[in-house]
C-alpha cells in the first residue's frame, strides 16, 4: 500500500499500522477498557442524517470560520497530541507545516517531543499549547511563560485526565515514553527496520517541554498512565482552572468538557472556548460521545463561549453534522496521526487535502455556500 492508495482516514489508517511497530500503531489507535467510547465517539454520527437543499447557487462557497480570534480556512482543528516523534521522525514539525499549509489550528502537547520555541519560530499560522497541570508547580509557570514568549495563540487547559485511563493495549505492548524493548513487544520493533533505523539515527527523542524538571518520560521510561499517574496534579480544580486563566491572560480553552453544568462554569472563569471530548476514548470508557452530548452542551452555552466537538471526526460529513448541530468548529486527532504515522508530512498534507475537498464537496451537496447556513433543522435524527 502507498501513499497514493489513501483515499481516507481508514486507509491512514490501514498504512500506519503496516509501518509502525505494533505497540506504536495501539498506542495512537488504542483507547480504554473495551474502547467501547472510542468506537462510538465515530458511530454518533451516523446516528444523524443531513437534510440537502439543491439549486443553491453553489459554484462560489466559503469554508472560513473564525475561531479563538483567528481565521481558520476550515472549520477543523488538529488536536493537540503526544509524542509524536514515536510516530515519524518529522514529528511535531510535520505537522505545524501542513496546518500551516491549510491554514488550520494546531496544537502541541505538554508531551511534545518538539520544544515550543520551535514550533513558534516556525509557523505563523494559529497555535494552540496543550497544557498538562504537573505536581511540579514551577514547571507549569515554566510552560505557561514559554508559551507567551513564542507567542502561542492559544492555551487548552485539559481536564479529563485527573487519572490516566485504562489503556490495556499499552499494558500488552509495554509502551512506553521513550518507548523500551520488552520480550513482548521486541519482534514487533525489529519486524519495522525502517521505522527503527529512523528512530534510532534520526533526532533523539525528548520531551523538551519538559527538560530540567522531569526526567520520567525521557531519561526514565514510564508508561503513559504512570506519566499521568505520578506527576500530574490529582488535585486540579475549578480553582486551579481561573488562576491558570490568569497567569496566563491569553486565548483560553478547557479541553475535555462534557457536561453542561461544566460548559457553564467554563464561561463563568472565563473560557474563550471548550473542546468538548473524552480524548478519544482514552480516559472514561462509558463516556458519552461529544457529539452526542453537543446539543445540550450548546442549549446550555451556545453563543456565549467558542465549542469545539473534538474526537471521532472521520469524514467532512463528520465535520458538517457538529457544526450544523451548532459546535464552531470540529476537532481530531487521529484523523491526522494515521496520516503522519504512515508518511509524515506528505501524509498529513494529503489527508488535510482530502477532509478539505469533503467539506467543500458536502457543503455543495447540501447545498450551502457559507458555514453558518448549517443549521440544526438540516440535520434529522434516526
Ligand atoms: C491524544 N490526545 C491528547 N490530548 C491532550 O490533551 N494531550 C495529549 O498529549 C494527547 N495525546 C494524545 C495522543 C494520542 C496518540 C491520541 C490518539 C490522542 C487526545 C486528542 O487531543 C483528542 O482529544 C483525541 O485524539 C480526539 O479523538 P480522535 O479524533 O482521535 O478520535
Ligand atoms: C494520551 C495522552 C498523552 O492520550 O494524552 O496518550
Amino acid at each position: 500500500m502507498r501513499l497514493s492508495d489513501c483515499h481516507n482516514v481508514d486507509d491512514f489508517r490501514r498504512l500506519a499500522k503496516a509501518r509502525l511497530p505494533w505497540p506504536v500503531f495501539d498506542y495512537i489507535d488504542g483507547a480504554a477498557d473495551d474502547e467501547a467510547t472510542k468506537a462510538r465517539n465515530t458511530a454518533a454520527f451516523g446516528d444523524v442524517d443531513l437534510v440537502p437543499d439543491v439549486l443553491a447557487g453553489v459554484a462560489e462557497i466559503d469554508t472560513s470560520i473564525m475561531l479563538m480570534g483567528r481565521e481558520s480556512a476550515l472549520p477543523l482543528m488538529l488536536s493537540p497530541t503526544a509524542l509524536q516523534r514515536v510516530f515519524h521522525w518529522q514529528g511535531e514539525r510535520a505537522v505545524a507545516r501542513a496546518a500551516e499549509k491549510f491554514g488550520v489550528w494546531f496544537g502541541i502537547s505538554s508531551l511534545a517531543t518538539v520544544s515550543i520555541e520551535d514550533i513558534g519560530a516556525l509557523v505563523s499560522s494559529p497555535k494552540l499549547f496543550q497544557l498538562y497541570v504537573h505536581k511540579d508547580k514551577g514547571l507549569n509557570a515554566s510552560m505557561i511563560e514559554r508559551c507567551r514568549a513564542a507567542k502561542f495563540d492559544a492555551l487548552a487547559l485539559t481536564v479529563d485526565t485527573i487519572v490516566s485511563g485504562k489503556r490495556e493495549r499499552c499494558l500488552r505492548s509495554g509502551f512506553t515514553t521513550p518507548p523500551r524493548y520488552t520480550a513482548a513487544n521486541l519482534l514487533g520493533y525489529a519486524m519495522k527496520p525502517r521505522w527503527g533505523l529512523d528512530y534510532v539515527f534520526r533526532e533523539k527523542f525528548g520531551l523538551p517541554n519538559l527538560d530540567g524538571h522531569v526526567s520520567e518520560g525521557t531519561g526514565k521510561a514510564v508508561s503513559i498512565a504512570e506519566y499521568f499517574n505520578t506527576m500530574l496534579d490529582t488535585s486540579m480544580d475549578w480553582d486551579t482552572a481561573a488562576r491558570i486563566r490568569q497567569d496566563w491572560g491569553g486565548t483560553f480553552c478547557l479541553k475535555g468538557v462534557m457536561s453542561a453544568g461544566d460548559a457553564r462554569r467554563a464561561v463563568e472563569i472565563g473560557a474563550d472556548a471548550i473542546m468538548i471530548s473524552n480524548h478519544g476514548g482514552r480516559q472514561l470508557d462509558g463516556s458519552r460521545a461529544p457529539f452526542d452530548q453537543l446539543a445540550e452542551i450548546v442549549d446550555a452555552v451556545g453563543g456565549e463561549i467558542e465549542i469545539i466537538c473534538d474526537g471521532g471526526v472521520r469524514r467532512g460529513t463528520h465535520v458538517l453534522k457538529a457544526l450544523a448541530q451548532g459546535a464552531t468548529a470540529a476537532s481530531g486527532g487521529r484523523l491526522y496521526l494515521y496520516a503522519l504515522a504512515a508518511a509524515g508530512q506528505a501524509g498529513v498534507e494529503r489527508v488535510l487535502g482530502l477532509l478539505k475537498d469533503e467539506i467543500e464537496r458536502d457543503m455543495r451537496l447540501m447545498g450551502v455556500t457559507h458555514i453558518d447556513q448549517l443549521t440544526r433543522d438540516r440535520l434529522r435524527s434516526r
